[in-house]
């Protein structure tokens, strides 16, 4: 029987390319340039799997194409808002993403934009290489203490309870949630958290917000300019969640008039053409969207994906079917 064809749209960590090329009849994509609609319709067309990833926008007009040959798209990534699901769904696709696997990794780049921001890491890294550093002085560059702040997570999914334990037990933080739908009792007794009925009465009282709710037209700008005025101007907002959670103009504003203390940011609206108004800013901590960018983590991204087609091509459920 001939294997399976897939079609791989960005390059992946060698060790699962090599799983790949021996399981299927697999197009890689040596050069890494990204696809485009009309490379993704043919792939679509062509091959029994499409597997991309989270910076490919898999819109309707793309799921639409006639002829399809594919059933199911298997995300490299645990957001899949870069996928039109309703038409996926329309389509009879299915679609699998890549959850747990990333989860601590994430949370420690969360944690590790608190701490750069809380701390000024970006603007005093950028004192010394631009040889603008004069010396230690009592008055010098002062930050933010961490220990035994309070942290309102906006979501409490898999990821934000990662950074709740790691804030809660590595930084005696005191923990407070928002999130809509019910969370595991036993966890919240764990950390010690609190649930705050709105998101405004979270950001009226954390001294650090961090986003972990998912991207998408329900919470596209949920942290809009009314909103960040809730916050404290001692307070911080961390975004590893998706760009257009926040509104960028609102909170280069907020920002620029110090309605808040700083930002540390790990995703963007329209990444990765970032709106400039960040540049000019030091209050910001930038990173290139790094959350689950550890070896470790994208070979186990890799493999998920091995093992949500592996169970499609048998008949059966894939672990991580989303639609
Ligand atoms: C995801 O998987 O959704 C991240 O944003 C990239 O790892």
């Amino acid at each position: 029987m001939s294997k399976p064809k897939v079609v791989v749209t960005r390059r992946w960590p060698a060790e699962v390319e090599a799983q790949l090329k021996s399981l299927y009849d697999v197009q890689l994509n040596e050069s890494d340039i990204p696809m485009s609609a009309d490379q993704l319709k043919l792939a679509l067309q062509t091959a029994d799997a499409l597997l991309p990833t989270v910076s490919d926008a898999i819109t309707a007009d793309i799921l639409n194409v006639e002829g399809k040959r594919a059933k199911i798209i298997a995300n490299f990534g645990v957001g899949y808002n870069n996928i039109d699901i309703n038409a996926a769904r329309e389509q009879g696709l299915v679609v699998t993403n890549t959850p747990h696997v990333l989860t601590d990794c994430t949370a420690d780049i969360a944690m590790l934009l608190l701490l750069m921001s809380a701390r000024r890491a970006s603007e005093g890294d950028r004192l010394v290489r631009n040889r603008q550093w004069t010396g230690w002085s009592p008055t010098h560059m002062l930050g933010q203490k961490v220990t035994g702040k309070t942290l309102g997570l906006i979501g409490f999914g898999r990821i934000a309870q990662a950074m709740a334990k790691k804030a809660h037990q590595g930084f005696g933080m005191k923990i407070l949630f928002y999130v809509p739908s019910a969370s595991p009792q036993h966890i919240i007794d764990y950390l010690q958290a609190t649930r705050c009925e709105t998101v405004e009465e979270l950001l009226t009282e954390a001294d650090f917000v961090s986003i972990h709710c998912p991207g998408g037209a329900a919470t596209r700008h949920l942290i809009n300019e009314q909103r960040l005025k809730l916050m404290r101007p001692s307070a911080h907002l961390i975004n590893t969640a998706r760009g257009d959670v926040v509104d960028s103009k609102a909170l280069i504003k907020a920002l620029q008039e110090r309605w808040i203390a700083g930002a540390g940011l790990d995703v963007f609206e329209g990444e990765p053409n970032i709106d400039p108004g960040f540049l000019e800013l030091d209050n910001v901590a930038l990173l290139p969207h790094l959350g689950s960018a550890t070896r470790e983590t994208r070979i186990a991204m890799g493999e998920r994906v091995l093992h949500n087609i592996a169970a499609f091509f048998a008949g059966s459920e894939p672990g991580d079917r989303v639609v």
